[in-house]
């Protein structure tokens, strides 16, 4: 088995087991999966993009939707939230998102198209596992300057409310922002950009 197959074997394994592992030790905010107004499965596995009301997704609430075979978050941030993503650049590995982890149209300081709606692929930039959403400030296992975000049970890893990773920890980059549009307000379209004209 080459790296690249067991890398993709780890990956399958971590996603059907981080909730086990995330056990130990942390209390894991448990996050429900939205049912979205989806394509058929075939469909889903073939990468067409999956529309989700977000009506459902109250403020400083969080719901995963699966798009290729990936769990994407929808994370309804608050206004505290917001404003706290702006308070600690200073830890952070790459604070303005240079690496080309999300779309253009993502490349700012809330990493999203709407502030208050971040959408990311909830897999961790070092070996693949899911991390654990976190959003009190000052968590007691993480620290006095924890800031809210997620944390990579795994190894270690810290990520903001808006997926920039921390520095000193194993994951080498911001999570990943899929392509993804609005088609209302309360409508969102993952796996796709807004078409021209
Ligand atoms: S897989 Fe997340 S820290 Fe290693």
């Amino acid at each position: 088995m080459d790296y690249a197959d067991e890398k993709l074997n780890r990956r399958k394994f971590l996603l059907t087991t981080t909730t086990i592992v995330g056990g130990a030790g942390v209390v894991a905010t448990a996050v429900p999966f939205l049912s979205s107004m989806a394509p058929s499965e075939a469909a889903k596995a073939a990468g067409a993009p999956v529309e989700v009301d977000l009506t459902g997704v109250e403020p400083g609430k969080i719901s995963t939707v699966e798009w290729r075979g990936k769990p994407v978050w929808i994370l309804h941030r608050t206004d505290a939230m917001l404003a706290a993503l702006g308070k600690h650049d200073a830890l952070l590995a790459d604070p303005a998102s240079k690496i080309q982890q999300q779309p253009p149209y993502a490349t700012n300081p809330a990493r999203a198209i709407r502030p208050p709606f971040f959408v990311a692929i909830g897999i961790c930039t070092h070996l693949g596992c899911v991390p654990v959403f976190r959003p009190e400030p000052g968590a007691p296992d993480l620290g006095a300057d924890w800031p809210g975000g997620f944390y990579c049970p795994c190894h270690g890893s810290k990520f903001d409310l808006a997926g920039r990773v921390f520095k000193n920890v194993p994951a080498p980059r911001n999570l990943e922002v899929p392509a993804y549009t609005y088609l209302s307000d309360n409508r969102l379209l993952i796996g796709a950009d807004k078409k021209a004209g």
